[in-house]
């Protein structure tokens, strides 16, 4: 894909839904004991591994435009092959929690860069409740020999991952007794939101533990997806960077352990603000407002600690706005980057620094030095989505043409990103 670079941008923008409630509003659909209309359903390819797993499993799915249709009583069985999960680390990992309570045995398969990624994670809590989980090295293809007789478990995560804590409480389902999971820094609490709305009681305890009460099926109701954050930051970030841009983004989720990034672009000098908040099914949406350019002196230039797992997916872009602050930014205590579809340190500071930025790498973070008139230049994305949406945006405040090799794996979670980049992009 070869990006030129934009003057501003001006729009107004709805997008696909939130590719994380759409996961878990599906595996929800298929547990629930009524029917479940799921409406702006995500169009990323992570979420169709999701529903093609779910098929495999017995379930039927009607598709219809942007919505997704499940039968209310249905049972999942036992497949007939592995079960694909792609690129998806959630619908994997997820979705061995729901099979960790039920009576077989089932083998889940990714792509290469899924099957390089910790397993050990959910092997552990998911085995402390009585199934049985065989891996390589700690890697899928995982088997699990599942048991709807688990136990309650208090489980403390290592690390911060909704991935993790959201396994262990689809596994809760099945299991006689409480199930408590206890998160160092909160990570986002979609599964808990939404097990509340469909019926299934889950509770954040004052040390922001979160707890489910044992055995239960979820009602079905209709939802609507609120549009995907992650995808809007492209979006904000460009628009607050190139000077002129107009942006508004409506019916965007805007739940706080995902929206963290629009407090920072704000302390680096951004004029973005959130208007016309509303819920649905706990979650709440609203719309966002850009205009470009950047005022004042950027604070809290590092990002560490507890605020990073609330702006996971957004750090790599977040080190590409960096390069245009005042002074620099660091990241730090993010270790968990390394592990993602790629090692998201490693390629953004490789596709920085080809573009002209200065970048020191840590085992666990990145200093980017700023400002720094970027240029265009050939990027690799890995294959990783977030890579070349993050670099993308780079395209669009560089010098000169930018080429991003790999770019179709925006559709990993954003398929119709280019079209609506070039249809806000004045040049
Ligand atoms: C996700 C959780 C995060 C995030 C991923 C989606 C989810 O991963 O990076 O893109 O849907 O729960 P971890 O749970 O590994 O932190």
């Amino acid at each position: 894909m070869r990006i030129k670079p934009a003057h501003f941008l001006d729009g107004r923008l709805r997008l696909p839904g939130d590719k994380s409630i759409s996961h878990r509003a599906a595996l929800i659909a298929a547990l629930a004991e009524g029917n479940t209309e799921i409406s702006n359903f995500s169009t990323a390819a992570d979420c169709a591994s999701t529903l093609a797993c779910l098929r495999e499993l017995g379930i039927s799915i009607e598709q219809q435009d942007d919505k997704v249709i499940f039968a209310g009583s249905q049972e999942l069985v036992a497949p007939s092959r592995p079960l694909d999960c792609g690129n998806s680390g959630s619908t994997l990992r997820i979705l061995a929690g729901v099979l960790a309570g039920h009576d077989f045995t089932t083998e889940l398969i990714g792509d290469e860069s899924l099957n390089s990624r910790p397993m050990r994670r959910i092997i552990e809590p998911l085995e402390m409740m009585g199934a049985k989980l065989e891996a390589t090295d700690g890697k899928a293809p995982l088997k699990i020999h599942g048991s709807s007789r688990l136990n309650g478990i208090t489980y403390k995560l290592p690390v911060a991952s909704a991935q993790v804590k959201s396994a262990v409480l689809f596994a809760g389902l099945s299991a006689t007794g409480r199930t408590t999971v206890i998160e160092t820094s909160p990570s986002r609490d979609h599964t808990e939101r939404l097990f509340n709305a469909f019926g299934i009681p889950v509770t954040t305890n004052a040390d922001a533990s979160v707890t489910i009460y044992g055995r239960g099926r979820f009602v079905g109701l209709p939802i609507t997806i609120p549009g995907d954050i992650s995808s809007a930051a492209y979006f904000v970030a460009a628009a607050m960077l190139l000077p002129d841009s107009q942006l508004t983004i409506e019916g965007v989720g805007l739940n706080p352990t995902r929206a963290a990034f629009i407090s920072v672009l704000t302390s680096w000098g951004g004029d973005i603000s959130t208007t016309d908040l509303q819920f649905e099914r706990n979650e709440p949406h609203g719309t966002i407002n850009v205009r470009g350019g950047l005022t004042g002196t950027a604070t809290d230039r590092t990002l560490s600690g507890s605020m990073i797992p609330s702006l996971i997916d957004e750090l790599p872009l977040l080190a590409v706005v960096g390069s245009q602050i005042e002074g620099g930014i660091q990241i730090r205590d993010a270790a968990e980057l390394r592990l993602k579809e790629s090692d998201r340190l490693a390629t953004t500071a490789a596709n920085l620094r080809a573009m002209g930025a200065e970048v020191e790498e840590f085992e666990d973070g990145l200093a980017v030095s700023g400002p720094t008139q970027l240029r265009g230049a050939a990027i690799d994305s890995h294959g990783d989505h977030r890579i070349a949406m993050a670099f993308s945006v780079a395209a669009l405040i560089a010098e000169g043409d930018t080429e991003i090799a790999g770019a179709e794996c925006v559709a990993i979670s954003f398929p119709e990103f280019f079209t609506l980049v070039e249809s806000i992009a004045q040049r």
